[in-house]
């Protein structure tokens, strides 16, 4: 049942233990942006799944929501919308906070970059916590979009984030343990 390409992808992603610091497992996705065909394939899987779905906006998050995000926009007739980290967008936004494993973080959205009606796929590489893709749903129903569904390419399991998510639907490509 699993695409042949999933395989592919997974060898691409070098775990790195104790970065940024001890215990922690990085996924690091910079190794399969140096593969153009594991990297292709990372994109072609999510355009295959969303293409004629009739999605709006792809939002991506900061920082490597920003990678993943606009190959996938582009592809399917979308606009792209950055979710930012606090205080980079000189226009107009809303914040959303969230809690971190130590202290707090924010994304932001331009106000009118999405409007009530959108069809949005939420795009980063990694659900962790689920924090992060809890605060993007959040900001984007705040101005009344509609969250089609979330696509990460790789999920933590372990960490249960996909609880967090209140059953909206979550696509992963890779699971890590
Ligand atoms: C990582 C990752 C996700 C988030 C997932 O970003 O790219 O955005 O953490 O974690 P969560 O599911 O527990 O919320 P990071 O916080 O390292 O920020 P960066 O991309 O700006 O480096």
């Amino acid at each position: 049942d699993k695409d042949p390409r999933i395989h592919g992808i997974q060898t691409k992603i070098r775990v790195v233990p104790d970065f940024p610091k001890q215990g922690i497992m990085f996924q690091d996705i910079t190794t399969l942006l140096l593969d153009p065909k594991a990297f292709k394939d990372t994109i072609d899987l999510f355009v295959e799944r969303y293409k004629g779905k009739n999605i709006s906006v792809v939002a991506g998050i900061e920082a490597r929501g920003f990678i993943f995000g606009p190959p996938i926009a582009l592809a399917i007739g979308a606009k792209f919308v950055p979710l930012r980290k606090p205080k980079k967008l000189p226009g107009k936004v809303i914040s959303e906070e969230y809690i971190l494993e130590y202290g707090r973080d924010c994304l932001e959205m331009h106000v009118g970059a999405v409007e009530t009606g959108d069809h949005v796929l939420v795009v980063d590489d990694l659900i962790a916590t689920g924090g992060t893709l809890c605060a993007a749903m959040n900001l984007l129903e705040r101005v009344g979009a509609q969250v089609v569904e979330c696509a990460c390419v790789i999920e933590l399991p372990d960490l249960k984030g996909r609880e967090r998510l209140n059953d909206k639907p979550l696509y992963v490509l890779v699971e890590s343990h």
